[in-house]
């Protein structure tokens, strides 16, 4: 559970913390400095999930989560839908609303804005800082202050500070509390010094900057993230056509200390509710002042071709994809999160439905998320049932439970036996062995489409 996974020290003086936004990384900070010893009020406008976090239940699938806030609500963690119940008597009140991305590929930032200023009338009496965590366009914190300033209820302005986040779902509490770093970016001392103090217990290196610097410290952490996995993606499509194998190549890369070996694992490309929205915002952003991002646009470009490849590959094994029956295990962006937000199956989803195949989905965690966006998607709660008659599965994100699957059984409920690997989970070679075609990404197969159109004729 999460107190072997941390061990901070409590804060030495308990303040009065204000949460707006009970989402991914709201919930998480609201009960990581919960169990930091401050006194935390979590808000959000959602009455439905607040509602049930007042009754334990939690609004997504986030380890650890659920027994920090079992530990700590109601006596230092608080819910509320009222803004002037969170923010009166809070220090700090922190933003961590979302900021989705527009059709046009800018972020929305309708919710941090409206957020901003319903803060602002509810101040009364006792000022708080105003510290953002939502990832916005550089700039944007800065004009909170005046949003602030004009809706101020007759009190003052707001110290405004920038506090981006940089947990990961899946590890989120552990991130929180175990930072890499903390960046606090404000251009009030008293303010950023107060926000550094919530951090000291968890020992890591605080950086102090100006405000547009610590927004786009966020934005360059996320694109270069982005970029590593485009950059192994591409190599991977190179290590096919070589007939080398990308995991060995990664490997041996990242025995180089300044390569390091992390986000270096070819597949079907980044989703998730941050990498895709903020490649493509930190794009738009620079063209806007008259930059071209050759690179980010092509980060964003090599991710989508990801996915197409892999169903050019099963429609060239098929011969078509019209009435193919596909098993697509996993639904989630990535293991342990039920988020399906930007997730690579759910482009699978589009391009295969495009082609006509027939799908049968199976996630441990995600099927209800994705039936919000695919209300007929046919989901299973067992991957052998999802692979009945099949004639592929594909992997689509790297769950333990798809990674120990029985080959043997698998191959005995499919129709044909193609295994198409976006993940790199599965023994190519076990799989050959009991009759597979199989395929993952950047690995050596030059036989498999020959091998393929034998097994399908
Ligand atoms: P989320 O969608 O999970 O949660 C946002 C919450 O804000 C929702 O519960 C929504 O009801 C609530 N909300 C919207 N408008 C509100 C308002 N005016 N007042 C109160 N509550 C309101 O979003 P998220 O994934 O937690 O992301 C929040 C921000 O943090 C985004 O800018 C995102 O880019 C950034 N971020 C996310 C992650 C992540 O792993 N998800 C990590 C780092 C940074
Ligand atoms: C990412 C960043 O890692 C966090 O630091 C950041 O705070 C967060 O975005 C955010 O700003 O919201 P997250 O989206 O939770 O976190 O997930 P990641 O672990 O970064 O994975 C993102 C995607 O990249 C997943 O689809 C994953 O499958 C894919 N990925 C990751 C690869 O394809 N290859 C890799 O080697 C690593």
């Amino acid at each position: 559970m999460t107190s072997s996974l941390v061990s901070p020290r409590q804060a030495h003086r308990a303040r009065g913390i204000s949460i707006i936004g009970a989402g991914h990384v709201g919930l998480v900070t609201a009960a990581c400095f919960a169990e930091l010893g401050h006194r935390v009020t979590c808000m959000d406008i959602d009455a439905n999930r607040i509602n049930d976090l007042r009754h334990g239940v939690m609004p997504f699938h986030e380890p650890g989560l659920p027994e920090l806030v079992e530990r700590h609500a109601p006596e230092r963690l608080t819910f509320t839908t009222e803004y002037e119940e969170a923010v009166r008597g809070a220090d700090f009140v922190f933003l961590a609303v979302a900021t989705p991305t527009t059709a046009f590929g800018t972020p929305d930032l309708q919710y941090v804005r409206a957020a901003a200023r319903d803060v602002a009338r509810a101040v009364n009496g006792k000022r708080p800082f105003l510290v953002s965590k939502s990832t916005a366009p550089v700039g944007i914190t800065d004009t909170l202050e005046s949003v602030l300033t004009s809706e101020a209820n007759g009190h003052g302005p707001l110290q405004v500070v920038a506090n981006p986040e940089f947990l990961r779902e899946g590890t989120a509490v552990r991130d929180f509390l175990k930072p890499d770093r903390v960046v606090i970016g404000s251009p009030h001392a008293e303010a950023s010094e107060a926000v550094g103090e919530l951090y000291e217990p968890l020992g890591a290196p605080i950086i102090y900057t100006d405000i547009k610097t610590a927004e786009m410290v966020k934005y360059a952490s996320n694109a270069f993230l982005a970029t590593k996995i485009s950059f192994i993606n591409e190599i991977a499509e190179i290590c096919e056509r070589v007939g080398a194998d990308v995991r060995d190549v990664a490997r041996g890369m990242s025995l180089d200390k300044r390569i390091g070996k992390h986000f270096l694992n070819a597949g079907i490309g980044f989703g998730g509710s941050c990498l895709p929205k903020d490649v493509k915002a930190l794009s738009h952003l620079a063209a806007v002042y008259g930059s071209h991002p050759q690179l980010l646009n092509a980060v964003l470009e090599i991710n989508l071709e990801q996915r197409r490849r892999l169903i050019a590959r099963l429609r060239d094994m098929l011969g078509s994809l019209r009435q193919a029956k596909i098993g697509l295990f996993g639904l989630a962006f990535k293991p342990e999160t039920d988020d399906v937000r930007d997730a690579p199956a759910l482009d699978l989803i589009r391009m295969l439905e495009y082609e006509e195949a027939t799908i049968r989905a199976c996630d441990p965690a995600a099927a209800d998320a994705a039936r919000i966006v695919f209300p007929t998607l046919h989901v299973e709660a067992d991957p052998y049932e999802a692979a009945q008659d099949a004639d592929a599965i594909i992997i689509a994100t790297e769950w333990q439970q798809f990674k120990d699957i029985d080959l043997a059984r698998l191959r005995q409920v499919m129709r044909t036996p193609i295994i198409a690997d976006g993940r790199n989970v599965i023994n190519g070679d076990e799989a050959r062995r009991l009759g597979f075609v199989y395929f993952g990404i950047g690995l050596p197969d030059e036989t498999t489409v020959r091998n393929a159109r034998r097994v399908v004729a």
